[in-house]
């Protein structure tokens, strides 16, 4: 959809350590991953969004909306009297999000392209809110100063990051645990660790925030009831191929895409396993009042 944006071959544009640009890209295959790992995501989402505070009435800015599910997940909350204005850095991936919220019939969600920690808008927002978004930043406490600066007194800052440092398995399932080393080490190598746990709180700290609430939710399933997350683990080696090859941390004859899916399956079946996944994380603060807008 979008090579001129880096999006067809993730490695060619976002190889370089410190490189701002989401590894992954904005290909079609990168938003239909995005959106199923959306449905995977939707319950715990949701309930970070709602013990933090998110209700209806409030107006909500979500950072980095990709398709847009967490902006068509807060609409939902904040209801008819509320509102969301999304937003993502990448245009291609704000014309789908608007072209989604069309389809939906939903009234109450825009999107803007552009970076909202550098934006202005015309109004203060009761919250922000992001998911997998704060880790792909070059400084996370730079971005959270920018976004505080949006809220009314007392705004909520709502995220929920990704963490993979405690994936594993028991009995063990070596393609897993292999699988889920090339996710992490080859996102280290690229600058863009997706683990946030060990970065969290200091961010908000460095970003003047009031120390954030934090909550971890961890998929944990015997081989029975893992189908959908291994499905997701496949999805993002698919997705992260060209750059796991390009980091040298596999070779394409070690992943064997074609029969990948097949074989992670029938050895996790296999060994009986019990998998634990990707860690949840969510974390949210108030902010001070905001001196400039
Ligand atoms: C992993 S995707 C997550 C999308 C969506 N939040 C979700 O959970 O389905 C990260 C998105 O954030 C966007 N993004 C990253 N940094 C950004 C920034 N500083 N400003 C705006 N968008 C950003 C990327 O373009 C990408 O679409």
């Amino acid at each position: 959809m979008n090579s001129d944006q880096g999006g067809a071959n993730p490695s060619a544009a976002n190889s370089v350590a410190g490189n701002p640009d989401y590894v992954l890209g904005h290909s079609d295959h990168e938003l239909n991953r995005l959106r199923a790992q959306a449905r995977l995501l939707e319950p715990v989402t949701r309930q970070f969004l709602r013990e933090a505070g998110i209700a209806p009435g409030m107006h909500v800015l979500d950072v980095g909306s990709g398709a847009g599910e967490v902006a068509f997940l807060a609409a939902e909350l904040v209801g008819e009297t509320g509102s969301v204005l999304g937003t993502d850095r990448v245009p291609s991936a704000v014309a789908i999000a608007t072209q989604a919220a069309r389809e939906r019939g939903l009234h109450n969600v825009q999107f803007r392209a552009g970076d909202p920690a550098e934006l202005t808008f015309e109004r203060r927002f009761d919250a922000v809110v992001g998911r997998y978004v704060l880790p792909f930043q070059a400084d996370p406490s730079a971005m959270l100063r920018g976004l505080a600066r949006h809220l009314v007194p007392d705004g909520l800052l709502v995220f929920h990051e990704p963490d993979w440092t405690c994936v594993r398995s028991f009995p063990p399932a070596p393609l897993y645990d292999e699988a889920c080393r090339w996710v992490d080490e080859t996102t280290r190598l690229t600058g863009q660790s997706w683990n946030f746990l060990d970065r969290a709180h200091a961010a908000f700290a460095a970003a003047d925030l009031p120390a954030p609430t934090m909550r971890m939710h961890t998929f944990l399933a015997g081989a029975s009831q893992t189908h959908e997350w291994l499905m997701a683990v496949a999805d993002i080696v698919e997705s992260l191929l060209p750059t796991i090859i390009e980091q040298g941390v596999a070779t394409a004859e070690d992943i064997d895409l074609a029969t990948f899916r097949e074989r992670l399956c029938a050895e996790v079946t296999a060994n009986d396993s019990v998998i634990v996944g990707r860690s949840e994380i969510g974390i949210w603060t108030t902010a001070p009042p905001a001196t400039d807008c």
